[in-house]
């Protein structure tokens, strides 16, 4: 065993795959710089993140939360992914300018389009504050003392750090609560919309692709970011001027090759690489298989209203893209943990975890119950945690009327009888709130989503948590599509002009009885109440315990396996991850290369398809081999291609460097087979995806005659290199 094991380490090292993990850019010198100098690395740690002095890092930003953005320019011009933008793409469009179908670019500062709502974030510092955020944290307190121990502490921090008047401060726990880091922050607020492709290059292949390798998509969109005269974050002002970043991104020309240096800086957001097996069994055999389920229906009804409507289309493209993108990584994440074994990896390495601590009578004592414990537990959460999986995706992710009585529901139970400020104060975000909601509202497609949702959950959950009444509501009203129908025809909620006139015509307390009777409203209380009631204080029992002991079996592993470098789970904080640029083999036999072309952008090509047709300027660029510096020394045009960096979701957007800290590449995914990574990356089958910036620059260029924003970044042309 030992010997397989350290075989296995020694295999990965000569493939120069030691590197995965979502790295620290604070740590890096100590954890990392060697590592990555092997590897090509050209920068010093000190480059890529130094609290002191402009480093990469001034280039990286969370984009809305959810994605990363880099500057690309010294006057704020932000690069990110299509995919990123698009709500704000879809907000702006509509039939007559459809910025979805036919792109959009700003020819001047005037023409950018500011974003209400949209921000972005850059981190000034961080620095590891655990011993003040744990002080007076004793191992015998309950998981509730502890944590408010612990928020004072951080409350306390966040009052006394050195910061300027303009930043933030942000504290948040790594490695499952064993170690804590502040961030000193800054956010913009201010952020406009420069321009993006048309949907037809920005989401090539679209959910077909999604997912997938090779890849063909120009996944790309660009922003500005505006600060006041002095260069702080202000909110929205025709006088703020673009913000001058600490640093911006050289643009290169050469491209990547194989086997050349990569890293990526960003926000991954979320990953449990450190699940016992039975966290990862639950994922894989429970919670995953019944989501797919419920999405597979619903997903399905989408898309044969938007084969039907243009309007829909437009309306529900952004909705579907998001349900659809998550539906297919449970399903990719439930098939490759199967196919790549990951419950033996993790039986193995936990047979190792339990040998050591045997023969260690301390470590025996503290942590020999760990496991069975966990085990325990998972067994005990799984029926409460499949519940609140139902109950959210059928009532709250793919239908909307329950959805949006489920958000007017914090409002409305706001009213106090004695006090109706707080109620009436918010009426005119509601009332904006809905417009937009019903701006892209098609009851039509609700109606079919909703009954096919209901007859899930009636069918799916117990009887006692609410099925039981969803069946019998189905039984008077004489099926699941009468139900849903007369819900929605009968709601307040689905009905614009009903809605807007109740509430600008009415008083406090007339609303609240209105929308309290609500059909669907009293739907949706009634199955929240079920599910508050029933569901939710289990999971509030058992989910600490799985929280504390997820804790102490992390710091267990991070002991026993002295040897091992550990990276904490991502967080949505910056991290880097970095490898090499490689292409890979998923199955006997077949081997995939690390770079597309347009060439392959032709080979998919479907004339007038809602995925895959290609606009005519751009068949017609490629007939005439148009690509001017863009192409390769071999007069390709590069589309996309893969690497070894270590990703997840919330990495989107984020900057692909090369040894030099050149960008290279916009990350946007990752390939099908690896898409499990988030509970067990596989140095093997794990990769990233990214479109080449020679793609970029093209499409904005040669395409979209935009090539005016190229004077204000700063290209990079080294000698060219071999490709494919
Ligand atoms: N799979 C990528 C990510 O998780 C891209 C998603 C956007 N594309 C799409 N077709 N939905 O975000
Ligand atoms: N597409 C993802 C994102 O939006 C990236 C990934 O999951 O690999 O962040």
């Amino acid at each position: 065993m030992k010997k397989l094991l350290s075989l296995f380490l020694a295999l990965c090292i000569a493939l120069g795959l030691s590197a995965q993990g979502m790295w620290l850019p604070s740590l890096l010198e100590k954890q990392n710089e060697k590592d990555m100098k092997s590897l090509g690395l050209k920068l010093s740690a000190d480059d890529i993140y130094s609290p002191a002095k402009p480093s990469v890092k001034d280039a990286i930003c969370w984009f809305h939360g959810g994605c990363t953005g880099e500057m690309i320019s010294p006057e704020g011009l932000l690069l990110t992914n299509y995919h990123c933008g698009v709500d704000q793409i879809q907000t702006h469009s509509t039939l007559e300018h459809n910025y979805l179908e036919d792109g959009f670019w700003a020819k001047n500062r005037g023409e950018e389009i500011p974003c209400p709502g949209l921000w972005v974030q850059f981190i000034m510092r961080m620095e590891d504050v655990t011993i003040v955020a744990l002080q007076g944290v004793t191992d015998g307190m309950s998981e509730t003392d502890r944590q408010s121990q612990i928020d004072k502490n951080i409350a306390m921090l966040r009052s006394t750090v050195k910061k300027e008047k303009w930043e933030e401060v942000e504290v948040r726990p790594f490695y499952n609560g064993n170690q804590y880091f502040l961030f000193v922050v800054q956010l913009f607020p201010d952020v406009r919309f420069v321009g993006a492709p048309p949907g037809s290059i920005g989401k090539f292949g679209a959910d077909t692709d999604n997912w997938v390798w090779p890849r063909h998509t120009g996944d790309f969109s660009m922003f500005r970011v505006y600060a006041d005269k002095d260069n702080h974050p202000a909110t929205y002002s025709k006088d703020n001027l673009p913000y001058r970043p600490g640093h911006f991104l050289p643009i290169s020309l050469e491209g990547a090759e194989e086997g050349d240096f990569s890293m990526v800086y960003g926000f991954p957001g979320r990953t449990d690489e450190y699940l016992t097996e039975a966290g990862v069994r639950q994922t894989a055999e429970v919670l995953d298989p019944a989501k797919v389920a419920i999405r597979d229906r619903s997903l399905k009804i989408i898309d044969g209203f938007m084969r039907k409507d243009p309007a829909v289309k437009i309306a529900y493209s952004a909705r579907y893209a998001s349900i659809s993108n998550s539906w297919k990584k449970w399903f990719g994440e439930m098939q490759g943990l199967k196919t790549y074994k990951a419950l033996d990896k993790k039986r193995e390495y936990e047979a190792e975890f339990t040998r050591r601590i045997q023969q260690n009578p301390e470590w025996s004592t503290r942590w020999k119950n760990l496991l069975p414990r966990l085990r325990q537990s998972y067994q005990d959460i799984e029926p409460y945690v499949l519940a609140r999986d139902y109950y959210s995706e059928t009532c709250l992710r793919n239908n909307e009327i329950l959805t949006t009585a489920a958000n007017l529901g914090t409002w409305i139970d706001s009213y106090d009888e004695k006090n109706k400020a707080l109620f009436t104060s918010k009426i005119e975000n509601v009332k904006a709130g809905m417009e937009a909601f019903f701006k892209d509202y098609h009851p039509e497609v609700d109606m079919a989503a909703l009954a096919a949702m209901l007859e899930m959950f009636a069918e799916n959950t117990k009887p006692e948590w609410g099925a039981n009444d969803v069946k019998v509501m189905a039984e008077e009203a004489g099926g699941y599509p009468a139900l849903s129908k007369k819900i929605i025809t009968n709601s307040t909620i689905a009905n614009r002009d009903k809605f807007i006139a109740l509430l600008t015509t009415k008083s406090p307390p007339e609303i609240v009885e209105t929308l309290k009777k609500d059909p669907a409203y009293a739907l949706w209380a009634r199955l929240q109440g079920y599910y508050t009631a029933q569901v939710q204080p289990k999971l509030q029992e058992i989910q600490p315990k799985i929280n504390l002991l997820q804790r102490q079996y992390m710091a267990a592993q991070m002991e026993v396996f002295k040897e091992k470098k550990f990276f904490p789970d991502a967080n949505s904080t910056l991290r880097l991850t970095y490898g090499k640029i490689r292409g890979f083999s998923p199955r006997d036999a077949l081997q995939y290369e690390y770079q597309t072309d347009l060439d392959g952008v032709m080979e998919k090509y479907i004339p007038g398809d809602y995925e895959f047709d290609v606009p005519q300027k751009l068949i017609e660029l490629w007939k005439a081999k148009d690509y001017g510096q863009y192409a390769t020394t071999d007069g390709r045009l590069p589309v996309a291609c893969i690497g070894t960096n270590h990703t997840t979701g919330g990495n989107s957007g984020s900057p692909a460097l090369d040894a030099n800290g050149n960008l290279v590449g916009l990350n946007f995914d990752r390939v099908w087979e690896g898409t499990m990574s988030d509970l067990n990356y596989d140095p093997a089958i794990c990769r990233n995806i990214m479109v080449d910036t020679r793609y970029i620059l093209f499409i904005v260029d040669k395409f979209a005659g935009a090539g005016y924003l190229l004077n204000e970044m700063k290209l990079v042309k080294g000698k060219k290199k071999r490709h494919k």
